[in-house]
């Protein structure tokens, strides 16, 4: 079975909006429900699972009423979200090799369905993936904050962006196998498998696929979604 896994059990710190931002509206629609609709139109995805904060379960069922979608509460970390989602399918439909994670953020409202179908054939291929785009802008390494350490070659470098995607015992498994030190610097669910040597296949994505994290991203979002219409 493929899974689409839609983290959204975060609250939008960044963006200071007194709700989580995935419930922002753009152009009078909620940002999740952008997101989770590009999902939906998959034909190869058996189940969507949209995994938000605890208080917004029931406000969440409501928004995707009739849509054939499982909410539950996220985790405390991205990472545990994904956990939750690895538990319920346990729960819920059982857990194989071919059990298929399309993990995603759900501000990232402009995922297209060749990026989706492109991760899906890589997954079925290779085991794991990470969209990325060419790093656009040189970047610096630096130790302390205060002075350059060192210039990674830009030409080796990508901007991770998502879907990611896992089989879902090997997911589980690896970031079991971590020490609480080790899941501390985590930063996403690809770096529990590089941690560990294991590979993760790369996918085109596309700079439109933004990540909506701060208010001037919303400005960006409408401009986006200006040029899709
Ligand atoms: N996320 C999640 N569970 C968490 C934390 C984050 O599912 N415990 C999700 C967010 O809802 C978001 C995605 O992971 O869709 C990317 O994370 P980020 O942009 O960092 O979202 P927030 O954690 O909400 O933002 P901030 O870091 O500004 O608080």
């Amino acid at each position: 079975m493929i899974y689409a896994v839609i983290a959204a059990g975060g609250i939008g710190s960044r963006m200071g909006s007194e709700l989580p931002k995935q419930y922002i509206k753009i152009a009078g629609k909620e940002i999740i429900r952008y997101t989770v609709e590009k999902f939906s139109a998959s034909q190869r995805i058996d189940k969507v699972i949209i995994l938000c904060p605890e208080d917004w379960v029931a406000y969440t069922k409501e928004l995707f009423f009739g849509i054939n979608a499982a909410v539950i509460s996220g985790g405390a970390t991205r990472n545990e979200t994904l956990m939750k989602a690895i538990d319920y399918i346990e729960e819920t439909d059982g857990l194989d090799e071919n059990t298929v994670l399309i993990t995603h953020d759900a501000v990232r409202p402009f995922v297209t369905s060749e990026i989706i179908e492109n991760n899906i054939d890589a997954v079925l291929r290779y085991g794991a993936t990470g969209t990325v785009i060419p790093a656009t802008d040189t970047v610096f390494d630096s130790a302390d904050g205060e002075v350059i350490s060192s210039v990674p070659d830009r030409s080796r470098l990508y901007q991770a962006q998502t879907p990611q995607c896992f089989k879902a015992l090997r997911l589980r498994e690896l970031y079991m196998s971590l020490s609480d030190s080790e899941k501390e610097i985590l930063t996403d669910a690809c770096k529990i498998y590089t941690i560990k040597g294991c590979d993760v296949h790369l996918v085109k994505g596309d700079v439109s696929n933004i990540k909506i994290t701060y208010p001037y991203d919303l400005t960006l979002a409408k401009a986006i979604l200006s040029t899709q219409n």
